[in-house]
């Protein structure tokens, strides 16, 4: 059984594995007990390519938040990114059986699980599946038809995939390192879900989690997602072009990038330069701030209008009245809200979260939204009373694992 009294949110990024414990007090308030953040080892674009270096990150994440938090930690609540592939909408249509054609529970379920009826590939899995609307006969836009008197009711949803593979790559580190995993869900939508208000996602917000290995997209229309998906460029390439560019190692790239870089070249002053170490015993040189500036915003840049092109594509671009979002350790780039709003032509904001009691500043950022989504998505399930959610159980994730791996042998 989960521990009832704690609940763990466990990030496994790219380029840092985050574990955030928060506890129930007295009064059934949800508060933070402790947090631990350690660099990521064994991740490519937020896939797992080596367990036993993932596994060793998650286990000193976790143990560095049980000190703090003085608990001990049986189970977590974990995230992936959604790779190379975009969420996809679908619609289910059934009859209503209920006693005087009103529509039950059942029929609610029974139109979620025949709009789910679509076809997965092989080595992927559904891992969340979102209501945006129901339609009973010929009126549309519902947000709840429960008890309403119709025929015909039909679902509009959002359908998330994963892959089974990293999925499962995740679940064997963090079993490894001594942690059951309760439930998978995909990064920007627990994130997003943490951190957007209700107006936002009503008017249409485009929320973007910038990480070290990919940038996550979700875009939010009438309160519910109608498009997600993720770029494999982040943080880690500004940080690669910074080391190519200025032919500096990686370590000492990213520190650059970490103390000295902006993305909006109206905030660099043309006089600041920044010294850069001589390699192998040569003599240090500097470099205008508005050359590194250039580096960084470009590529930054890159990334925006790679997404905006993907958003007009689908006719997104106009429906954003309630501006954009910007989450992930990429957020905290100087500039990045300026170069976003010039090109998005919205106005921008920097994910910033709260929800429980006593949560310490320096993990209200960007880069704590995801740990901070999953404890949170579980406060609000608990909260609603414990319902049934679109989210899938850990046990239901295996027992689809099982399948899939049955299929092979
Ligand atoms: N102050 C900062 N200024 C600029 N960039 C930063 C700052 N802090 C962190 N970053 C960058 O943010 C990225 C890491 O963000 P984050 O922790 O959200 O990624 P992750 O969750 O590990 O990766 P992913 O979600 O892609 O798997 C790194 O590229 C890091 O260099
Ligand atoms: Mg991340």
């Amino acid at each position: 059984m989960p521990d009832r009294d704690i609940i763990v949110g466990l990030d496994i990024g790219t380029s840092r594995v985050s574990a955030l414990i928060a506890e129930y007090d007295e009064s059934g308030e949800l508060c933070f007990a402790g947090a631990g953040s350690v660099p990521s080892d064994g991740l490519r674009k937020g896939v797992v390519v080596n367990i036993e270096a993932a596994q060793k990150a998650i286990a000193d994440a976790i143990e560095a938040a049980e000190q703090e938090a003085g608990r001990t930690v049986h189970d977590v609540y974990t995230a992936v990114t959604s790779g190379n592939v975009e969420g996809l909408n679908s619609r289910g249509v059934v009859a209503v059986s209920g006693k005087g054609r009103e529509v039950t529970k059942q029929d609610i379920d029974r139109v979620v699980d025949a709009a789910k009826a679509i076809a997965v590939p092989m080595d992927r899995e559904i891992l969340h599946v979102i209501p945006q609307h129901y339609m009973v006969d010929d009126k549309v836009g519902i947000r709840d038809p429960l008890d309403m008197i119709g025929v015909r009711l039909e679902a509009d949803v959002h359908i998330i995939t994963g892959s089974i593979a990293a999925t499962q790559n995740l679940i064997k580190c963090a079993n490894r390192s001594g942690y059951r995993v309760n439930e998978i869900s995909l990064e920007s939508l627990v994130g997003s879900r943490a951190v957007l208000s209700t107006d936002e996602m009503e008017l249409g917000v485009l929320y973007i989690d910038i990480g070290g290995g990919t940038s996550d997209v979700i875009v939010y229309m009438e309160g519910a997602p109608h498009f997600s998906g993720s770029l494999p460029v982040a943080g880690e390439q500004i940080t690669t072009d910074l080391s190519i560019c200025l032919e500096q190692s990686m370590e000492q790239a990213e520190k650059i990038k970490l103390t000295q870089a902006k993305c909006w070249e109206p905030l660099v002053d043309p006089s600041q330069e920044v010294l850069l170490p001589g390699i192998g015993g040569r003599a240090p040189r500097s470099i205008s701030e508005l050359d590194v500036c250039q580096i960084t915003q470009s590529r930054m840049a890159e990334i925006f209008l790679l997404i905006r092109k993907q958003l007009h594509q689908k006719g997104y671009m106009n429906r954003l009245g309630g501006g954009v979002v910007l989450a992930g350790g990429g957020a905290l780039l100087p500039g990045v809200g300026e170069l976003a709003s010039d090109i998005f032509q919205r106005p921008v904001r920097i994910a910033l979260s709260g929800g429980m009691k006593n949560l310490p500043s320096e993990c209200r950022g960007p880069e704590w939204t995801t740990a901070i989504g999953l404890v949170m998505d579980v406060h609000n399930r608990i909260e609603a009373g414990g319902g049934e959610s679109e989210l899938p159980s850990g046990r239901q994730i295996w027992t689809r694992l099982k399948e899939w791996a049955s299929n092979f042998f």
